[in-house]
């Protein structure tokens, strides 16, 4: 384990690649005065978020944690003029810096941003007749994952991306025995993950500045 080469490289990989951007250093920013936790999404995985959609040809998103919207900011820069991008949070404290932070990007009016409990969020969006997305982001309560996974499966249409967040938590990811229910959820979706024959998917483990850690990528390949 070498966390202080990876942060140093990170830091390197991101001001080669990605640079200073105002609209995603001013979310950090404020994210950091209204104390919300640093979790965001690193930038060079920000930035594969917003490549994967454009590659993608993404119209539509869901997003499933939003925090303070840096992620959202990524992939919503993806997106057409028409395209639109769902994203859902618990906290209303957080929505609040979101809705600044999105507002200061130039983004508000591309995103719908709901306010409460994903998995209610998710039922409403199911009774108000939700048509598929094209890509979903899982980055909310890890425990929940393997919920999540099943609806972005019931969201989705053929060439529909998932991509997750979170599935490796410092290797604690392999220990049965953990009692976290983070890991719980990591280790329950990942079992789910392999067991759906409807996806064809992939995992990466990623260092750099937030620490160890890694994230699924599922292509859903077969309808219903
Ligand atoms: N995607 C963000 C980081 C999200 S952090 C980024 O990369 O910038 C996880 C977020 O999920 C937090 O803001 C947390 O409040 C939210 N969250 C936790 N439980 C939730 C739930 N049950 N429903 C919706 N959001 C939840
Ligand atoms: C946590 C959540 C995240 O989305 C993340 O990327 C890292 C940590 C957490 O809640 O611990
Ligand atoms: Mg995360």
């Amino acid at each position: 384990m070498c966390p202080e080469l990876w942060r140093s490289i990170d830091r390197y990989l991101t001001e080669n690649l990605v640079g200073a951007d105002p609209a995603l250093d001013r979310a950090l920013q404020a994210n950091a005065m209204a104390g919300l936790p640093p979790v965001d999404v690193t930038p060079t995985l920000g930035k594969l978020l917003h490549l994967l959609a454009r590659i993608q040809g993404a119209k539509s998103i869901l997003e499933i944690g939003t925090l303070g919207g840096y992620s959202t900011i990524w992939l919503a820069r993806a997106l057409p003029p028409e395209g639109t991008l769902v994203t859902l949070e618990v906290d209303a404290q957080h929505a609040e810096v979101v809705s600044a932070n999105l507002t200061r990007a130039g983004l508000r009016s591309l995103i719908d941003l709901r306010v409460g409990r994903a998995l209610d969020s998710l039922s409403q969006l199911h009774r108000e007749g939700a048509e598929p997305f094209d890509l979903v982001f899982i980055d909310a309560d890890k425990p929940n994952n393997p919920a999540y996974f099943e609806w972005a499966l019931r969201f989705s249409r053929l060439g529909t991306i998932i991509i997750t967040d979170n599935v490796v938590r410092e290797g604690s990811v392999i220990d049965a025995a953990n009692a976290d229910p983070r890991v719980q959820g990591a280790r329950s979706f990942m079992q789910r993950l392999s067991a759906e024959p409807r996806v064809e998917a992939t995992a990466i483990q990623t260092v750099g500045d937030k620490g160890y850690d890694g994230f699924a990528l599922a292509l859903v390949t077969r309808a219903g």
